[in-house]
């Protein structure tokens, strides 16, 4: 469904992205590992819309995400995006928050996402939590709530930019737990990770990146197992 052919992207003279290639299948998890400053981050916001690629081509469903106002727009309704640090409305009940682009972007009635976005927050263990404020609530649960709200808009896949590394090391698991549901159930997924153990565990497909090249790219043996190169060897060795 999702096609990368060639992709650079530069921040003035700092060639960030540089001859990407990759394609994501349906219901693909593709996991992201590599060092600080690899690009992974710019990646992913090159392919829902947040930034503009210089060159090289990202085809969506058959159809190629040109700079237009109209095509970055569908870019970011088809890819969900979930961020490190959740990006949660301050002002807005956790329901609010959820029912906020349905209504606002996709235009549907206030009753219908009321009942969708009560749907997603029992799906991510917070039916009980509807009406609390983000402030009211733990890491875990504003990055649960951070997901139900990508889900609200009905994605064809969900980016996931170090979904854990804000989190305290308790409540890792149960943002992890919610994402290995949904990618069980079938949710296409690209997930920019430092968590090896769900990496091998849950991604069909493993990248490395380092100084904004892919470097390795296979299955989680293949790649977490038997490192073949010596810049995926040296970062390994201090992530495992
Ligand atoms: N908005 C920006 N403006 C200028 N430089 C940026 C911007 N975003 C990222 N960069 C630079 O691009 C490079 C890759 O960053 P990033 O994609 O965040 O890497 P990663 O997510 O792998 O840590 C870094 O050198 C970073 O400083
Ligand atoms: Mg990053």
């Amino acid at each position: 469904m999702l096609h990368i052919k060639d992709l650079n992207k530069s921040f003035g003279k700092n060639h960030v992205l540089k001859n990407l290639n990759f394609s994501v299948a349906p219901g693909e998890v593709v996991a992201i590992i590599g060092p600080s400053g690899s690009g992974k981050s710019t990646a992913l916001r090159c392919l829902n819309g947040l930034e503009i690629h210089e060159s090289g081509t990202i085809t969506l469903d058959g159809e190629v995400l040109t700079h237009d106002e109209k095509s970055l727009q569908t870019a970011r309704m088809k890819m969900g995006m979930v961020f490190q640090n959740f990006h949660l409305f301050p002002h807005l009940t956790v329901l609010e928050n959820i029912m906020f682009s349905p209504i606002n972007v996709k235009k549907i009635a206030k009753a219908q996402a009321e009942q969708q976005a009560k749907e997603l927050l029992h799906r991510v263990g917070l039916a009980d939590k509807a009406q609390a404020y983000p402030s009211q609530l733990s890491g875990g649960q504003k990055q649960r709530v951070a997901i139900a709200r990508a889900l609200a808009m009905e994605p064809e896949a969900l980016l996931f930019d170090e979904p854990t590394s804000a989190l305290d090391p308790e409540m890792v698991n149960e943002v992890l737990q919610v994402m290995q549901e949904l990618a069980e159930q079938g949710m296409t997924m690209i997930v920019v990770t430092h968590e090896m153990g769900f990496a091998k565990e849950v991604a069909d497909r493993i990248i490395f990146m380092a100084d904004g090249e892919i470097v390795e790219m296979g299955t989680a043996q293949q790649i977490i197992e038997a490192p073949q190169t010596d810049r995926a060897k040296a970062f390994l060795a201090n992530v495992l």
